[in-house]
């Protein structure tokens, strides 16, 4: 099968994957997560095809979208065998997607450009303008509070900590979207990180001056 091919049957696949998403998993944020990787890879190089590919497959293995990283990870690996896609390329994504996610920080970084792509795409879609309304869809979808003065930021979580433990919307972006900038790897990804970055700062001061604090 040709590539286009192979990238318009990866686009059905995935989007079934998220339909049910509510958390800042859906299919647009797969979309966007895929344009902005292309548009770095355009700055950047790399094999456009894993970056594709790799974008549109990012959050198949999250366990957030219903099975395991390890199910989710064969989910792709079997898609794309049975697609025709090569091994030598089949192990690339594979690799990409179980380095990819973020979990409190404890991962190992990430180590091919196309890798590094992917990573950059979707952490620029978790900060600026997008950033802020994806952190409060995930909040009400996971029953967390805007903001309360009681409960501070959390430095060196641990992974559960990060995932189960008790936070806001708000504590959020000191726990981890302020954090995203200085993580990126590419020069592209930086500097639109840096325009975004600089939104949430102002939307914080807004939001504190709002709060009478
Ligand atoms: P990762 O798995 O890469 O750490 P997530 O999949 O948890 O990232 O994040 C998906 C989206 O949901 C991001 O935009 C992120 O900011 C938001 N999000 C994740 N955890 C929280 C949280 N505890 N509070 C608010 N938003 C969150
Ligand atoms: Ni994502």
């Amino acid at each position: 099968m040709d590539k286009e091919n192979i990238i318009k049957k990866t686009k059905d696949f995935v989007q079934e994957h998220h339909q049910h998403d509510y958390s800042g998993h859906d299919w647009s944020h797969i979309m966007r997560v895929t344009y902005i990787a292309k548009s770095i890879s355009y700055h950047e190089g790399g094999n456009p095809f894993v970056v594709e590919i790799a974008a549109l497959m990012h959050d198949v293995p999250d366990e957030k979208l219903g099975s395991s990283e390890a199910e989710g990870l064969e989910k792709v690996d079997h898609f794309l065998k049975k697609n025709g896609v090569e091994d030598r390329i089949i192990r690339d994504i594979h690799h990409i997607l179980s380095t990819m996610s973020f979990k409190g920080g404890n991962r190992e970084p990430m180590n091919t450009l196309e890798g590094e792509i992917v990573q950059d795409a979707d952490r620029l879609d978790a900060i600026g303008a997008i950033g802020i309304a994806r952190a409060f869809a995930y909040s009400g979808a996971k029953g967390q509070p805007i903001y309360d003065p009681n409960l501070s930021p959390r430095d060196h979580m641990t992974y559960e900590e990060y995932r189960y433990g008790k936070s806001t919307a708000i504590n959020h972006f000191y726990e981890k979207l302020l954090k995203l900038k200085d993580g990126m790897n590419t020069k592209y990804g930086k500097k639109l990180a840096e325009e975004r970055h600089q939104f949430m700062v102002k939307y914080l001061e807004q939001f504190f001056a709002e709060q009478g604090m």
